[in-house]
Parts: C-alpha cells; structure tokens; sequence
C-alpha cells in the first residue's frame, strides 16, 4: 500500500494542478522551488509501495511464463532493477488468446446485457478511485514521471475513461436502413472478438484505458501487451477489474518484448483486430504482421513532429508557458508533443528569451518529490537518443540556448533544452526526439508557415496561438493533423478523438469514433411476405 509519504504529496488540489498544466503559469507554480541540482537527484526517494503483481494475468490467474523466464522492470531514476516480471512469449500468447477466445465465443461476456458489462466497468473504475495513490507510485518508479501527474491527472483519468466507456456499453445499437425493395433492413453492431493490443512506456495507464476501455464496453475480450519499459501499473488495475466482477478471459496481459509477445499476437489466427501505439517503424511491422496473418484490422497510433504555430498577436507569455508545456510535458516523451515551434519573425527574440527562462525554471528531480516538473527519461536507449540529437542540434548549426547535457550521475536524466535559429532541414526538426528539447523557428507569414508545418511525413497535432478568428479558423482547416489545439496544448478529454494523418496513424481512439474499432457492423435483410400491406 501507498505510505503516508506518497500521500502527503497530495496536497495541491487538482484544480490547480491542471490548470497549470493546461500552461497557465499559477500562484502554484510560481511557488516551486527548482531541484535541478544533482544532490535532488542523486538522493533518490524509496517508494513505500510493493510490487505485488510480476507475473502474466491470463484467464484470470496470475501465472508464470511458460519458459519460466523473466526479466527486469528498472527504475529510470537509477538504473536499478524494481522488480523481475514473467516474460511472455509465444507460448504464453498462445495461452491468453485461447482464454480470450473462449471467453468470447462461449461467455459470459458478449452474452452479459450491456448493462451489466457496464456495471462491471463502472465499479473497475471505483476501485480504480480507491487504489489511485498505490497505482500512481507504481506508475512513476516503473515510468519516473512525476508522482503528482500520476496520482492527480493520469490516474484520475483512468478512472474517467472507464466511466466513459461505461457509459458507452448499453447504448451501443445498429440502424433501421431504408431499402428499395419489400426488404426489413437492419444492422446489428456486434462486438469483433478477440482484440490484441499493443501499448508504449509513454502513458503506461492511459494507453491502457484507451484500448481496454472501448474494447470492453462493446463486448469483446482482450489480450493486452504491455512495454517492456512499464509492466507494472497495469497487471495492478487489471487485477482490480477481476476483483469488480470481470470474467475470467476476458482481459489478459502479457508482459514481455515486441519481437517475441508483441509479434505472436499480431501474426497470431485467433486474434480478431489489432490496436497499437508505438514508433511509426514497428506500426508498419505490426500491420505487416497483420496482413501476413488474417488481415485482421489495425488501427496505429504513431509518431508525430506536431507545430506549434505562434501568431504576432498572440499573448507572448501565454504562448511561451503553453509550447513549454507543449513540448517538456512528460519529460517530453509525447507522440503529440509540440516539437516545431514555429514563431512569427516580430516577436521571435522575444519569445525565445522567455522561453530560454522558462526552460531555466523547470524544476528537474525525483519524480517522487513534490513540485517537480520533470523526472528522469525513461530508460538508456532513450536517453542515448535525445542527447544524440542534441549534438546533431549543435553540429548542424542551431543555437543552443539552455540545457543540452544530461543531469546528475545517476538515471537518465536531461537538462530542459531549448534550441533557436532552428532551420526545416536540421535533422532536430524533422525526426521525432522524444526528449526534452524544444527546437523554435522563425516564419514571416501564414501562408509560409502552413506550408512548412505540413511539409512532415507525420500528422498527429498542431497548436496556433493567436488572437484573431479568421487566422485560427484558417489555420485550423489548413493543417494537416489529427487534432489542432488553439490557444491551448495537449487538452485531453475521453469524449475527444484522437489519432494521426499521414504517417501518424490510422484510425481514431477515444470519444464516439473510438467504437467503430471495435465493432463489427451485420446487415440483415428479411424479405417482407406482404409489402402491399404497407
Ligand atoms: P516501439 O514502437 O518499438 O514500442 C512500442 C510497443 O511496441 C512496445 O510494447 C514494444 O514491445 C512493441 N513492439 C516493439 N517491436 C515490436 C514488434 N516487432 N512487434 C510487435 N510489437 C512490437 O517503440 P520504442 O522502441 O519503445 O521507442 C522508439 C521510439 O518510438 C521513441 O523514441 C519514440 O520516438 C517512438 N514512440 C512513440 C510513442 C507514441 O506514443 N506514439 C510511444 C513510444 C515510443
Ligand atoms: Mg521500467
């Protein structure tokens, strides 16, 4: 259980904490004091949680792999080892589909009412309530994002994606289709079958509810992959699920690699439709599998190289503390993280001074600390990789403003970096970082920069700051992405859809848009005896 330590942490109000997420600067955060020293760092805090839940949950039992092996789950604030965790392979893919598979085709779960499966989601998500401070530790020591994003934004959300879905579960019904001819037409919304879902490190929790969740709710059973980075937080809440009154079989997670876990279940025959988000590299190898396989369905969630577009009107200190959140928000490991930010030539140096200072005052340390912004990458490949691109940065001839090394001497943790004088060919503004490294680019005029800000092969988000209605609208039909935030950044909400254009993605999740992945629509056309009756 969560130590009164972890609780104390709670103190700030989620009020207030999302409000200055949502990038309005806050009495709150102005109140933080910086921990970006090595000391904060070095010193890391221990978690007063246990790890209780290492192994594979397939049909409703805790078992280990069939090979016996295991791996280690690391801290990313030390390198240590948390845990060892059952590691998944084939065989044990093999054996969670099977109980999905029997779950659906024999029940109970399609053959619940939907009311029902409701129930069983809804009551999920009040253990979910109950558990929120031990999910939440266990979220940051497996991830290192700060504990107070866990426990007051990503859990809580969790909780209401799964009220949403909720919701969904009994009002989930087909059409009446008027046809020419003496036909009764009607479709039937039925649920696939088996979903085999393939979740990131980057949001652990989210992505989990983001799968599970519509999944559920329209009937079907699901055999889950998690990161390899991350098993931690979700074999927790899938056990809570069991406890709310789940089905055996109906939700299965599986720990373990993507070349072994993650590819057996793409390729696998008894797997109805896939959901992945991941790189844009291994969305192509899973649909690959895929059509491979059964042509099941696939829906990717990718990468994304999102602009933030800072008009000349815009409120300059609003728009610098939005694309800072934009882009350092999760140590910067978002796919939809605003990661070109582009800014109109008449107040570019202002912009880049306070965006400098901004990214000065960003308060780096133990996740599990209070009042920090920015915990530790998440693991040495990662890490690797954004100082990498730091040097390339530097090297290709952007200005280095701020940061641009690692932190302390232990973990994978990077100094917020801002780069400036930032051109569309430097390889720092076209692939996607994944770190905390804004890059900010000068344009002239509107018609310039919606050329420029499309001109990637990705297509998740984009921001416009500005202060004028025609710009925004302009803007906003313009862009090619999947969502466009105007005059805010990374706004959330189960009811919003999500998903990429381009080389971003394919399909949507969340909101309404988010079932039609999980459903299958059957016609059914009945001759009518007498249609001269009618
Ligand atoms: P990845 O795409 O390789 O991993 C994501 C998930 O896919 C993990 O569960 C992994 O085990 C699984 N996977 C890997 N190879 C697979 C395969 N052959 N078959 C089936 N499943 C497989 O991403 P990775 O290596 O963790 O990160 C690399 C880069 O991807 C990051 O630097 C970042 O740019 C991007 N990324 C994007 C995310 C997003 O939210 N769209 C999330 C995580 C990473
Ligand atoms: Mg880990």
């Amino acid at each position: 259980m969560a130590s009164r330590k972890i609780s104390s942490l709670l103190s700030r109000s989620l009020s207030s904490y999302l409000c200055s997420s949502a990038g309005r600067s806050s009495s709150v955060r102005r109140g933080l004091k910086r921990f970006s020293t090595a000391a904060a760092i070095d010193e890391p805090i221990t978690p007063s949680v246990e790890v209780n839940y290492t192994k594979l949950l397939i049909n409703g039992q805790f078992v280990d792999a069939a090979s016996g092996k295991t791996f280690h789950t690391v801290d990313p604030r030390t390198g240590n080892v948390i845990a060892d965790v059952a590691e998944g392979d084939f065989e044990d893919v093999n054996r969670a589909v099977s109980a999905a598979r029997k779950a659906f085709d024999e029940g109970p779960w399609p053959k619940m009412t939907a009311y029902e499966r409701s129930r069983v989601l809804l009551r999920s998500a009040d253990l979910i309530d109950k558990h929120n401070d031990t999910i939440a530790a266990l979220e940051t020591w497996d991830n290192g994002k700060p504990y107070e994003q866990s426990a007051k934004i990503e859990v809580p959300m969790l909780a209401r994606l799964m009220r949403y879905y909720a919701g969904w579960a009994d009002k989930i019904h087909g059409l009446t289709v008027p046809a020419d001819g003496p036909y009764h037409v009607q479709t039937l919304h039925e649920p696939i079958g088996v979903a085999g879902q393939i979740i990131p490190w980057n949001f652990p929790l989210l992505m989990f509810a983001w799968k599970v969740g519509p999944a559920l709710a329209c009937g079907n059973t699901v055999v889950i992959k998690t990161a390899e980075q991350t098993p931690l937080s979700a074999l927790y809440v899938a056990n809570l699920f069991h406890e709310a009154g789940l089905p055996p079989g109906v939700l299965n997670v599986i720990s373990g690699f993507g070349p072994t876990a993650g590819a057996a279940l793409c390729s696998h025959m008894d797997v109805d439709k896939l959901a992945f988000t991941g790189s844009t590299s291994t969305g192509k190898l899973v649909l690959e599998l895929a059509a491979k396989s059964n042509l099941k369905p696939v829906t990717l969630e990718l990468g994304g190289k999102s602009p933030f577009i800072i008009c000349e009107d815009a409120d300059v200190d609003h728009a610098v503390e939005t694309a800072h959140f934009a882009l350092f928000f999760n140590q910067g490991q978002c796919c939809c993280a605003g990661s070109r930010t582009y800014v109109h030539e008449q107040i570019y140096d202002e912009f880049v001074a306070k965006a400098k200072a901004r990214a000065e005052k960003r308060t780096v340390g133990d996740p599990f600390k209070q009042g920090i912004e920015q915990g530790p990458q998440i693991d040495p490949e990662q890490f690797n990789k954004i100082l990498s691109y730091i040097k390339s940065g530097v090297e290709s001839g952007a200005t280095l403003e701020t940061g641009g090394d690692k932190l302390g001497s232990k973990g994978y943790y990077v100094k917020p970096t801002v780069f400036s004088n930032v051109k569309d060919d430097m390889l720092i503004a076209q692939d996607e970082i994944f770190g905390p490294v804004q890059t900010i680019l000068k344009y002239k005029t509107i018609h310039e920069v919606i050329h420029r800000a499309n001109a990637s092969s990705y297509g998740l988000a984009a921001g416009v700051f500005t202060q004028n209605l025609d710009t925004a609208n302009t803007l906003s039909r313009a862009l090619r992405a999947g969502t466009i935030w105007i005059n805010c950044y990374d706004v959330f909400d189960a009811a919003i859809p999500f998903g990429g254009y381009k080389m971003s993605g394919i399909g949507r999740e969340k909101g309404i848009y988010s079932l039609k992945n999980y459903l299958q629509v059957k016609a059914v056309v009945t001759a009518l005896k007498n249609p001269a009756w009618l």
